[in-house]
C-alpha cells in the first residue's frame, strides 16, 4: 500500500470536527498527524476524540510528516497561518476564503507558486454530488447553450457572543457575506462555467449592531472597516464562455431558511440548481417544450444529506446534526491525489484567488462606477467522473 499524505490541522473550532470525521473516516489517502490551536486544551480534546497528537502550530509546521496544513483558523488568520505553513514547504488546503483581502491573497499565491506548492481553497461542496451532476448535464447540452445564471443568498448571523468564531469569521474584513456565503456561489459558477472575464455590481453596507447581551459591545453598531468588505452586493459576472450570471449576497439579520440555490438558463431548457453550501439536495430540470420541471437523479455519489432540513433528534443542537452529515474534506483528498498523480488540483491556487478577486471586483466596480477586468486568470475545473466516492476515490479524480 502506497503511503497516505500527512495532514496537520492547524484551528480546532466549530468545522475542524466535520473535516476530522471525514479525513479520519473516510479516505485511506490521508493520515491525521497533528492538530493545533492557541486556546488552552483544545487541540488536546480534539485528538483524544480524532486521533493525532495535540501539537504547537510550530510543532506542526516542523513535523517532517506533516505534507498538507489544514487551515481552518477564523478569517483573521488565514493570511497569517497559511503564509507560515507555505513558508515551511507545506501545501495547504485552506477555509474560505484565501485571505481577509485580495491584495494579501495575491501574496499567498505568489509565495505558492516561488515554493512550487499549493493552496487548495474551500468550499469544496463544488465537488459533490449535486454540482458535479449539474457539471454534466449543462456538458451534455441537457440545456443546449447556457445564457445566463442567477444566484442568490439572504440570510441573517445567529446573535454571536463574546466566545462565538460568528464575530471573528463574518464581521470582519474578508468575511462579509459576500466572502462567507457567497464564496459557495462563486465556486458553484466558477465549476460550472469556468472563468469569469469583467465584474461590476453595486454594494453597500447595511448598519449592524451587537446583538448579544453577554457581549460587552451589546447595543453599539458594529463597524467594519473596509470598502471591500460589504454586507449587502448584487454582483454582476460576465463569464469568458459567455454566460452572464448575477450573484445577490445580503446579510438580512436574522436566519432565514430555506436557502436558495442559482438557476441557470439555456437555449433549450432551465435547470434550479441546489444551495451551494450543500454536497447534495435536489436538481431540477424542463426543456424546452415541457410545462413541468423533473427531479434529476445524482450522477456522483458524494452527495450525502447534508441538510438543514434533517430530523434532530431530541437533545440534540441541530447544527451537529449537520456537522455529523456534511462531506467537507474532499477537497483535501482531491488535492492529495493531485499530489499523488502530479497534477493541479481542481480547487486550483487560481481558482482560490480567482474567487476573492471576484468578490473584490464587484466592490470596486460599485465603488468607482467602472466594470472591473479580471486580472487573474483560472482554467475551468476538469469534472469528476460520475460515480460512488469511497475510500479510495481515485477512480473518480484520475483517469
Ligand atoms: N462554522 C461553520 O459552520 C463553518 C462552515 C464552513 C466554513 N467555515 C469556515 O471555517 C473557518 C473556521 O470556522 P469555525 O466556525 O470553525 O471558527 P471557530 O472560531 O469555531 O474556530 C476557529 C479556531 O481557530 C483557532 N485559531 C484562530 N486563530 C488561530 C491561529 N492564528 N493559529 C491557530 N489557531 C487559530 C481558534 O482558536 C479557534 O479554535 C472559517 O474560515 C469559517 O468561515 C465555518
Amino acid at each position: 500500500m502506497m503511503k497516505p499524505y500527512g495532514v496537520g490541522v492547524i484551528g480546532c473550532g466549530a468545522i475542524s470536527r466535520t473535516y476530522l470525521k471525514n479525513i479520519t473516516e473516510r479516505f485511506s489517502i490521508l493520515k491525521l498527524i497533528g492538530v493545533a490551536d492557541p486556546v488552552p486544551g483544545r487541540a488536546e480534546k480534539t485528538a483524544d476524540e480524532y486521533g493525532g497528537r495535540a501539537m504547537t502550530s510550530e510543532e506542526l509546521l516542523n513535523d517532517p510528516d506533516v505534507d498538507i496544513v489544514v487551515n481552518l483558523t477564523s478569517i483573521p488568520s488565514h493570511y497569517e497561518v497559511t503564509k507560515a505553513a507555505l513558508e515551511h514547504g507545506k501545501h495547504v488546503y485552506s477555509e474560505k476564503m484565501m485571505a481577509d483581502s485580495f491584495g494579501r491573497a495575491k501574496e499567498l499565491y505568489e509565495l505558492a507558486k516561488e515554493k512550487n506548492l499549493r493552496i487548495a481553497v474551500a468550499p469544496d461542496t463544488c465537488l459533490g454530488g449535486g454540482y458535479q451532476t449539474v457539471r454534466k448535464l449543462l456538458d451534455d447540452g441537457v440545456i443546449g447553450t447556457p445564457l445566463a445564471a442567477t444566484a442568490a443568498v439572504v440570510r441573517g448571523y445567529l446573535p454571536a457572543g463574546p466566545e462565538s468564531g460568528w464575530l471573528s469569521n463574518v464581521f470582519c474584513p474578508g468575511g462579509t457575506i459576500p466572502y462567507d456565503m457567497g464564496s459557495y456561489f462563486i465556486n458553484a459558477l466558477l465549476t460550472i462555467f469556468g472563468p469569469v472575464k469583467r465584474v461590476s455590481g453595486f454594494a453597500a453596507s447595511t448598519k449592524k449592531y451587537f446583538t448579544h447581551p453577554a457581549n460587552p459591545n451589546y447595543g453599539q453598531e458594529l463597524v467594519i472597516n473596509d470598502p471591500d468588505s460589504p454586507n449587502l452586493m448584487q454582483a454582476a459576472m460576465e463569464f469568458e464562455s459567455g454566460v452572464l450570471a448575477t450573484l445577490t449576497a445580503a446579510d438580512a439579520g436574522t436566519m432565514l431558511f430555506p436557502e436558495e440555490g442559482i438557476t441557470i438558463y439555456g437555449t433549450k431548457g432551465r435547470l434550479i440548481c441546489p444551495d451551494p453550501d450543500l454536497f447534495g439536495g435536489e436538481i431540477k430540470l424542463c426543456v424546452a417544450g415541457e410545462q413541468e420541471y423533473r427531479v434529476i437523479p445524482m450522477l456522483h455519489g458524494y452527495s450525502g444529506q447534508e441538510t438543514a432540513f434533517l430530523p434532530v433528534p431530541e437533545n440534540e443542537d441541530p447544527r451537529d446534526v449537520i456537522w455529523r452529515h456534511s462531506r467537507r474534506g474532499i477537497g483535501v483528498t482531491e488535492l492529495a491525489w493531485a499530489l499523488r498523480n502530479g497534477r493541479p488540483q481542481r480547487l486550483s491556487n487560481e481558482m482560490g484567488l480567482h474567487a476573492i478577486e471576484i468578490v473584490h471586483g464587484a466592490a470596486t466596480a460599485s465603488r468607482t462606477g467602472v466594470y472591473y477586468t479580471m486580472t487573474t486568470p483560472m482554467e475551468k475545473m476538469k469534472p469528476l467522473r460520475p460515480g460512488f466516492i469511497g475510500p479510495d476515490a481515485e477512480a473518480v479524480f484520475d483517469d
